[in-house]
């Protein structure tokens, strides 16, 4: 990590750390709690973690509601989902739209469209004013790159093309990796990542992730 970026990650830890120490303690006390929870879980487990796990990247699993502790009260209304290879499973499209009902967000960033179900999910849960950008592949690089055997780049936003959501959404193109993030800079409030699933393209995409997300977002 570059002095500038671990500087701007030690600013961002303090400033959240800050709102959840005063106006998220006084207006969400739920979430504040589970907040500083997951921090002393974070910071007593660390020494027993074996060197092994420490080189291993792994992403801890954590339920919706150590997240958004009262998303339980959010009502909603969605289609079944039977996925599809490369899909959100049944959970996850259900976790996502309770997520979007939750926060609201009016402007989301999606990181690999494939189809656009998850696109659309998002866009149909958003509020009317929201925009929602979603980035992938130039459509002749996804067929040529065959990121998977039945990559086609004719298909991608297919699911929301001809959907009356889909005044609210953008499709861009590009490699994420390459992409030029710099017009959305602090602006996203919600941001899903499910593009290039090697660990560096993880790693690069959650790094344009926090140059783009809003404050709050
Ligand atoms: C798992 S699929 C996305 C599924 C979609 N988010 C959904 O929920 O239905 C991954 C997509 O990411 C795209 N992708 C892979 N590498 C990418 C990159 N470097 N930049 C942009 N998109 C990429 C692929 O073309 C593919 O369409």
């Amino acid at each position: 990590m570059s002095f500038v970026n671990k500087v701007r990650a030690t600013l961002r830890v303090g400033g959240t750390t800050m709102s959840y120490l005063t106006y998220k303690a006084m207006t969400r006390p739920q979430e504040a709690r589970a907040f500083f929870r997951d921090v002393a879980d974070a910071v007593t487990e660390f020494p027993t973690r074996s060197r092994k796990q420490l080189r291993t990247p792994t992403l801890p699993s954590v339920s919706l509601d150590r997240i958004c502790p009262d998303i339980s009260s959010v009502q909603l209304t969605i289609r079944p989902h039977i996925p599809r290879a490369h899909e959100l499973t049944e959970a996850e499209y259900l976790s996502m739209a309770a997520l979007i009902a939750y926060y609201r967000p009016r402007a989301i960033f999606e990181i690999g469209t494939n189809r656009g179900r998850t696109t659309r999910l998002m866009a149909e849960g958003a509020p009317a004013s929201a925009k929602v950008y979603t980035l992938d592949l130039p459509p002749e690089r996804m067929n040529e790159s065959g990121c998977f055997p039945e990559a086609n780049g004719a298909l991608i936003g297919e699911a929301f093309r001809d959907a009356p959501c889909h005044t609210k959404i953008t499709q861009l193109y590009g490699d994420s990796r390459t992409f030029d993030f710099r017009p959305f800079a602090g602006t996203m409030d919600f941001i899903f990542i499910d593009g290039d699933h090697s660990y560096e393209g993880v790693k690069s995409d959650t790094a344009h992730a926090f140059e783009i997300i809003s404050r709050g977002g």
